[in-house]
């Protein structure tokens, strides 16, 4: 049986996080089960990474270098995710063509569609689906604009710590890779993952992605506005903010920063809730069914039953190791524990073989 390895790569604001899959025979598909044979976390150092783009090259570049020499992945090709504001996905139909015609026409295609240069942005399309018209067949799908700058600062970091970044693929579609397997094939289910900095929230509709955003603003936000609530460094804050949450009662000293945990939840929330209405309107009577929610940013006490309330969905915390099989010396309780953290980077090692 000839057997694939891909690893997937996420660069975050706070950690690189880095997980080996192995698969059978046909290689990575939206049913294969994986098998997790290798897994790397690295915390990086506050503004070595700002909004999900690498800012200082050698201390990411170390940090990448450091999880290969301990934790051993097999090979040096890596799938790695971008994805933030800086990154366009838009819908755009386009006539049927084969996709490698699709590929080397886009420059032509979208000139009008995106707000940087052609020349300044790299460019993928994702088909989802087709739909008939008088003129033929149609093509439905997405149109991913990233600037050159945003995917270079990432992919030099790889290159630093000596490691070939084979593909670069959307966090986005990594994630909804991750999470929309299994029964969620059957439905159209949100995920949102989130981070540090940047949410990224992806609508799938039978496994496919149809709507992606990503929104600035993430757990550290939520953060600062405790620090700066109470006048207290932000280690502190951290900590007071996950003794708070959001939605509950609160001792008096905490009401200020209660109140501002509020302010910054409350519009992240009504962003994610904004994405998914924008999509029920788009696609009547076939709305999102359920929200599974990841990343760190997730676990702050009560915004689960908040984003619920807001969406009148039910929300579920996302194991994306339900998807896998998990290899002994790569599995540990803390493993488990954090799976929420790790949707992404073994959603890039799900994509195309690398
Ligand atoms: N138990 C917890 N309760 C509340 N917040 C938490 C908890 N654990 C982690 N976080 C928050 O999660 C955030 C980090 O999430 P994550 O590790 O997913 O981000 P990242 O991938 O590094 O960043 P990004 O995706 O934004 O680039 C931090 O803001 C942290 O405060
Ligand atoms: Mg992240």
């Amino acid at each position: 049986m000839t057997k694939t390895r891909v690893i997937g790569l996420d660069i975050g604001t706070t950690h690189v996080r880095a997980a080996e899959l192995e698969f059978g025979n046909g290689g990575p598909s939206l049913t294969a089960r994986p098998r997790l044979v290798r897994l790397g976390v690295a915390q990086l150092p506050p503004g070595a990474v700002r909004e999900g783009e690498v800012v200082e090259r050698q201390t990411v570049g170390s940090a990448i270098k450091r999880l290969w020499t301990e934790q051993k992945f097999s090979h040096k090709n890596v799938v790695l995710g971008i994805g933030n504001q800086r990154v366009v996905v838009r819908d755009l139909d386009l006539p049927a063509m084969p996709i490698a015609q699709v590929r080397s026409s886009l420059p032509f295609q979208v000139a009008d569609l995106i707000p940087v240069a052609v020349d300044d942005a790299i460019l993928d399309y994702l088909p989802t689906g087709v739909r008939q018209s008088e003129g033929g067949d149609v093509m439905q799908g997405l149109l991913v604009a990233a600037t050159k700058d945003t995917v270079t600062a990432n992919t030099a970091a790889v290159e630093v710590a000596g490691l070939r970044p084979v593909i670069v693929d959307l966090s986005a579609f990594a994630l909804s890779r991750a999470m929309a397997r299994g029964e969620a094939l059957e439905h159209t289910v949100a995920v949102v993952d989130v981070g540090a900095r940047v949410t990224t929230v992806a609508v799938v509709a039978r496994g496919v992605p149809r709507m992606i955003r990503m929104l600035p603003s993430g757990g550290q936000d939520v953060t600062e506005a405790v620090a700066a609530a109470l006048q207290i460094p932000l280690d502190q804050a951290e900590i007071a903010k996950r003794g708070i949450g959001v939605g509950f009662a609160t001792a008096p000293e905490h009401e200020r920063a209660a109140e501002q945990i509020t302010t910054v939840v409350s519009a992240l929330i009504e962003a994610i809730r904004n994405t998914m209405v924008y999509y029920a309107s788009s696609h009547p009577g076939a709305g999102v069914e359920h929200v599974m929610l990841t990343g760190g940013g997730s676990q702050l006490p009560g915004l689960g039953q908040y984003l619920s309330t807001a969406t009148r969905l039910p929300v579920s915390a996302g194991q994306p190791l339900d998807n896998l099989d998990v290899e002994r010396h790569a599995a540990s309780p803390r493993l488990v524990e954090e799976q929420y953290t790790l949707a992404i980077a073994l959603g890039l090692a799900m994509g195309a073989a690398a």
